[in-house]
């Protein structure tokens, strides 16, 4: 019996520019409240909202401050329980994200740990006596951040930080650190969520002489929260992965059928693909990658295909010629920052419908749990003057949606009959995958098959941007 999550539609709910009930300019548990039936309308499986803690938002919520608090700017924890109802009532499931790489710098256990080093938070981050160790880590917030080590003169220390420096890095080679993680899923399952999205989590060991990324150490923490989540909730509860890191390489993240890891991964190699197909016009690179990402996954393991969420669009997967095609193509006046491009859906690719269709039939007829990002369902626009990637987080225009919902020719009305048809095709759903091979270079055709023998092949030439579905 497949998982809810293998093929479940999951729309990405940025919730402080979503919608706003109470009128005061931020985005609430409220106002979610009152979009869940256009949600469910719209063909929406599971909804992940990433963070909506207590937070001073330095990285948008992604520095905690509080892990079991809701910023009191979204609601109260009894609005986001009526919300997390509603939407199961709706039938609808419910990610939230686990932050565990880091906290915010506003965390008590921060605070008592640089205070004092022999507390009993004194190991909970990563200290050390000077900024040397860890050579030839990458700084991924490099646009503001010179090192990953920032000095910290209460402690007279030096603290780790993979993101911004007001985002200290846990120690998770203190076990009690990893008991914090547990007890942390275990309270949210507890107020109604079915699974984490698990943010940043190749970062989350270090070790001297490595690039401290999806290390041995990280995947055996996976596992153990996976087992613990499994054991305890019979594995209903669903951890995804964010890792943007090589196909070989996120494929480990799946674990083993002995030891499984995550149930969804992100899917970081195809997304860039997609991208690039239509100017390449040329379906080489998108064959190959699904041919080597969509064969063999471990029972109950899946891809979350994605096109664009909450971050730039990032190039950090493309070597460096692929990067100056894609900027060339795509990035915005403005140019980049911390390697990627600030833009949506629809203004990235000009607004061309009939190339944003097709490339949403083909996310949608792959294997796997398409994720959608708010609002590109009516290809909402972006502003890349704002700094960082406010750009791409603009609040919903309603008003908008309202025209598009009334618009039989719109984007939006066009997406939710795809939706449809994906729902009552049961290969599109749980049908395994092959290439078809023999296709001129444009165009990329698979087969979805189930084992009653029905199944349907879809195609799409990057030429023309045209696509079909045949039995
Ligand atoms: C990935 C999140 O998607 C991003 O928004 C955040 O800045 C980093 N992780 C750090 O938490």
């Amino acid at each position: 019996m497949a998982k809810w999550y293998e093929s479940a539609v999951f729309y990405e709910l940025y919730t402080r520019m979503f919608r706003d009930a109470n009128g005061d300019g931020f985005g609430d548990f409220d106002g979610v409240y009152e979009k869940l039936d256009y949600l469910k309308n719209l063909g929406v499986d599971a909804i992940w909202f990433p963070p909506f803690y207590a937070s001073p938002l330095r990285d948008g919520g992604y520095d905690i401050a509080n892990y079991r608090l809701v910023d009191p700017r979204y609601g109260t924890m009894e609005d986001v329980e009526r919300v997390f109802a509603r939407a199961h009532a709706l039938g609808m499931h419910v990610m939230i994200d686990l932050v565990i790489n880091h906290t915010s710098d506003k965390h008590v256990w921060f605070d008592a740990s640089r205070r004092s080093k022999d507390g009993p938070y004194g190991d909970y981050y990563v200290w050390a006596d000077d900024d040397k160790g860890y050579a030839g880590t990458r700084v991924i917030f490099g646009a503001t951040e010179p090192s990953n080590w920032t000095y910290d003169p209460v402690r007279g220390q030096y603290y780790w930080h993979r993101f911004y420096k007001e985002q200290p890095d846990l120690n998770f080679d203190n076990p009690k650190v990893q008991q914090e993680v547990f007890d942390i899923a275990d309270f949210w399952v507890a107020k109604g969520v079915d699974g984490f999205r698990l943010d940043a989590i190749p970062f989350l060991f270090e070790r001297e002489g490595t690039n401290n990324e999806s290390l041995p150490e990280t995947h055996a923490f996976l596992a153990k929260l996976r087992s613990h989540l499994d054991e305890t909730y019979g594995g209903e509860v669903c951890l995804l992965a964010e890792a943007c890191v090589p196909a070989d390489e996120n494929l480990r993240y799946f674990g083993t059928e002995a030891a499984p890891e995550c149930n969804l991964c992100f899917n970081f190699p195809l997304m860039t693909d997609l991208f690039r197909a239509p100017k390449t016009k040329d379906a080489a690179e998108i064959r190959q990658t699904c041919r080597r990402l969509f064969s063999d996954l471990p029972a109950g393991a899946a891809w979350s295909n994605f096109f664009r969420n909450h971050d730039f669009l990032t190039l950090e997967l493309l070597p460096e010629l692929k990067v100056r095609q894609m900027l060339e193509w795509y990035a915005p006046p403005q140019g980049m920052l911390n390697g990627g491009i600030a833009r949506r859906l629809g203004p990235v690719l000009d607004y061309e419908e009939k190339v944003i269709r097709a490339l949403t039939a083909l996310l949608v007829s792959l294997p796997g749990a398409p994720c959608w990002y708010y609002g590109d369902e009516i290809l909402m626009g972006d502003d890349p003057s704002l700094p960082d990637r406010d750009s791409v987080r603009l609040p919903v225009p309603w008003d908008e949606v309202e025209r598009a919902e009334a618009d039989p020719n719109s984007f939006l009305n066009w997406l939710k009959k795809l939706l449809r048809i994906r729902r009552t095709t049961p290969p599109l759903l749980e049908g395994d995958f092959r290439v078809v091979e023999g296709e001129p270079p444009s165009v990329f055709a698979f087969r979805r098959s189930l084992p009653n023998g029905q199944s349907v092949k879809f195609s799409i030439d990057f030429a023309t941007m045209e696509y079909s579905w045949e039995a």
